[in-house]
C-alpha cells in the first residue's frame, strides 16, 4: 500500500487513466472486519482503491469523544496492506481545515432528528469532509457501511443535490456471531457492557418482526432495550431518508455510545 500524506502526494499517487475505475473507501481507522467489507466490496469492482484514515475533529461536538477515539496507524496500514489496498491517504488536520477556513457543506432535511438531533453540527462536519475528500481523491465509487444508516442518506443527498460524478455504494452492516454490530467504538467496553449491548441488535430484530405484523416498531424496541438496566437509550425511532424506512437507535453502555439500525422497508434504486 503507498501511503501519502498531503493533498498534493494523494493526487498524484491517484492520477489515472480515464478508463480505469477508482473506489474509496473514507473511514476515521481503528480498522475493523465492517470496514474490511467495505475494502473487499470497492476491491470487487474497481481497478483502483484508496483508503483514507482521519479522525476528523469537524464532526466532533465538544461532548463527544474526540481526544479518545482509537487510533492505531501502524495495525490499519498492515491491514490495508494485508486486503491489497493500492493508496492510504492519511491527511493532517492542519491542511485539510487551514487558517481561514470557512466554508461548510449542510445537508438540510435527512440531517435533521436522531444522529443530528443528538449530535448537533456532526453532519455539517461529516459532509463537509466527505466533499473534500472526494474532490481530493476522485473516486468512481465510494463506499459506506449501513450502520451508519443516517450518514449514508446524507452522502447519498449531497452527491445527488451537488450532482458529483461518483456513484455511492452502501454495504450491509458486519455483526459479531451474538449480533452486535462492529464498530471502533467498541473498544471502549467493558465484559459486561459488551455483554449488555446484545440487547441492542435484539431490540431492532424485535422491532422489526413487529413491523412485519403491522405494529409498532419503535415501541417493540424500547420494550427489549427497557428490560436491560445496562444500557441507558438515547433514542430508537422510525424515521424515512429517500425512500428507506429504518429503525435506528442510539444507547448508552457506561460512557459508549452506540448506535445500530435495521432496515424496515426500501424501495428498490
Ligand atoms: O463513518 C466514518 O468513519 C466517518 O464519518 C467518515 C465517513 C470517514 C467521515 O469522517
Amino acid at each position: 500500500v503507498k501511503v501519502v500524506r498531503t493533498i498534493g502526494d494523494a493526487r498524484a499517487a491517484l492520477a489515472r487513466p480515464t478508463e480505469s475505475t477508482l473506489g474509496y473507501v473514507p473511514t476515521m481507522g481503528a480498522l475493523h472486519r465492517g470496514h474490511l467489507a467495505l475494502v473487499e466490496a470497492a476491491t470487487a469492482e474497481n481497478d483502483l482503491v484508496a483508503v483514507s484514515i482521519f479522525v476528523n475533529p469537524a464532526q466532533f461536538g465538544p461532548e463527544d469523544d474526540l481526544e479518545r477515539y482509537p487510533r492505531d496507524e501502524t495495525r490499519d496500514l498492515r491491514l490495508l496492506e494485508e486486503a491489497g489496498v493500492d493508496v492510504a491517504f492519511l491527511p493532517v488536520a492542519d491542511e485539510l481545515y487551514p487558517a481561514g477556513f470557512a466554508t461548510w457543506v449542510d445537508v438540510g432535511g435527512v440531517s435533521e432528528g436522531l444522529e443530528g438531533a443528538a449530535r448537533p453540527g456532526h453532519f455539517r462536519g461529516v459532509a463537509t469532509v466527505c466533499l473534500k475528500l472526494f474532490n481530493i481523491v476522485g473516486p468512481d465509487r465510494v463506499y459506506f457501511g449501513r450502520k451508519d444508516a443516517q450518514q449514508v442518506e446524507v452522502i447519498r443527498t449531497m452527491i445527488r443535490d451537488l450532482d458529483l460524478p461518483l456513484e455511492l455504494r452502501a454495504v450491509e452492516t458486519v455483526r459479531d456471531a451474538d449480533g452486535v454490530a462492529l464498530g471502533s467504538r467498541n473498544a471502549y467496553l467493558s465484559g459486561e457492557e459488551r455483554e449488555a449491548a446484545r440487547a441492542l441488535p435484539r431490540a431492532l430484530g424485535e422491532g422489526s418482526r413487529a413491523h412485519a405484523v403491522g405494529f409498532d416498531a419503535a415501541a417493540a424496541a424500547r420494550e427489549v432495550l427497557g428490560a436491560e438496566p445496562r444500557l441507558r437509550p438515547e433514542y430508537v425511532e422510525v424515521a424515512r431518508w429517500n425512500g428507506t424506512l429504518v429503525l435506528a437507535a442510539a444507547v448508552r453502555a457506561g460512557s459508549t455510545r452506540l448506535i445500530d439500525n435495521v432496515i424496515l422497508e426500501e424501495e428498490p434504486r
